[in-house]
Parts: C-alpha cells; sequence; structure tokens
C-alpha cells in the first residue's frame, strides 16, 4: 500500500498571491502541491507557465506536481524541470514522441507521469506506463477546476491499478478533478493514492482539517 498523498492544485489560488497560498497549504499539512499549466491550445482556458513554477519553487520544499495540459508537451519539459518541477506529467496524446518526453524528464532528474482524458481508455497507455512515475487519471475534462466528478472514470482505476499490480510496478496513481471527501473515499477503495482537489481545498473553511478529512476518506 503506498501512502495516501493530498495534492491541493493552486489553480483555485488568488493568483495575485500565490506565494502566501502555496505556504498556507504546506502548513496546511498538503503533501504536494499541484500545479495546472494549460496553453488554451489542447484546453480551452489560459493559466499559467513556467514563470510562476519558478516563483512558487521559492516558497515551499513540497514536491511540486506540473500537470501540462499543453500541446507539444516535449518543446517545455526541460524548461519545467529546471526551474524546480519535481513531477511532470503530460497528456501523450498530444507530445510527437511520449517515450522520448519521458526519457527528457527523466533525464533532468525528475519523476515523469503521464495523464489519462475521461475520453481515452487506458489501455491506450499500456505501453507507456512501465516507463512512468506516475498515472493521472483525469475524472473531469480538463481545463477548469470546480467540474463534477466523472462517475465512469471508477473502473478505469480498477483497470489501471489491476495493471499496475499485475506488472510488479511500484508507481503513484492519482486522480484528477471532482474531488471531494466522497468521491475521495470511491477512488481511494478502488486503488488510487494522490488525490488533487482544487475548490475542495480552497473552498473548505479550515484547510488543514479538510486536507485530513481528503486522507482518511477511506479509514
Ligand atoms: C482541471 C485541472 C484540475 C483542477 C481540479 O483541468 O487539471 O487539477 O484544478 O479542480 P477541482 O478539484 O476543483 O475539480
Ligand atoms: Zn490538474
Amino acid at each position: 500500500m503506498r501512502e495516501i498523498l493530498i495534492a491541493p492544485s493552486i489553480l483555485s489560488a488568488d493568483f495575485a498571491a500565490m506565494g502566501a497560498a502555496v505556504e498556507e497549504l504546506e502548513r496546511a499539512g498538503a503533501d504536494w502541491v499541484h500545479c495546472d499549466v494549460m496553453d488554451g491550445v489542447f484546453v480551452p482556458n489560459i493559466s499559467f507557465g513556467i514563470p510562476m513554477i519558478r516563483d512558487i519553487r521559492k516558497h515551499t520544499k513540497l514536491c511540486l506536481d506540473v500537470h501540462l495540459m499543453i500541446v507539444e508537451p516535449e518543446k517545455y519539459v526541460e524548461q519545467f524541470a529546471k526551474v524546480g518541477a519535481d513531477m511532470i506529467t503530460f497528456h501523450p496524446e498530444v507530445s510527437k514522441d511520449a517515450k522520448g518526453t519521458i526519457e527528457k524528464i527523466h533525464a533532468m532528474g525528475k519523476k515523469a507521469g503521464i495523464v489519462v482524458n475521461p475520453e481515452i481508455p487506458v489501455e491506450r497507455v499500456f505501453d507507456l506506463i512501465p516507463l512512468v512515475d506516475m498515472v493521472l487519471l483525469m475524472s473531469v475534462h480538463p481545463g477548469f477546476g470546480g467540474q463534477s466528478f466523472i462517475t465512469d472514470v471508477l473502473d478505469k482505476i480498477v483497470t489501471t491499478k489491476k495493471f499496475i499490480d499485475d506488472n510488479n510496478l511500484d508507481i503513484d496513481l492519482e486522480i484528477d478533478g471532482g474531488i471531494n471527501p466522497e468521491t475521495a473515499k470511491l477512488s481511494l477503495e478502488r486503488g488510487v493514492n494522490v488525490l488533487v482537489a482544487g475548490n475542495t481545498v480552497f473552498k473548505a473553511p479550515d484547510k488543514a482539517e479538510m486536507i485530513q478529512t481528503l486522507k482518511k476518506a477511506n479509514a
């Protein structure tokens, strides 16, 4: 059993006070900081890029879990690694060379992950899973925070977890989108160990308490 980790998404933070927001997450007991990079091409929204990762790096020692929702991620992964990303995940369907992208991330001494959108069968990336440190399953269509969890992904968690176990892989399985205490429980009991949560953490009156609630959702 891998440790359960909570990765609040800073997409729900005040972008003009990001340093303080990240420090607050660290004090509140977050394990990772999930950073949603959007290019307005792969997804219909623009968020932030390399300078933001560079600057939040100065405010926390936590793992920066950088989720690239950008086309041609291979062009940028080295820059994200250089400014302090620890885990870099990308969508293989928009990479010209997914294996090469994973290799580039590893060559920079960073962890690499692949992301699977709700409409993509996980079987399509089975060849890549043995090469990565994490699989991220999207439980919403990427682009915006605050959407509802797509329950179809629950079966995909089971399939992915089985593939990981059958192949004796020691990797993280993360879920992203619409996570609250109820969907956290459903996801954890099927084998996810990293929970991304944007709105649920940022809208909570007590972030520390919410992080603990999510962590123990399946206890
Ligand atoms: C969606 C992003 C998510 C998002 C999660 O495109 O990848 O990380 O910020 O936000 P919530 O938890 O509010 O659904
Ligand atoms: Zn994300």
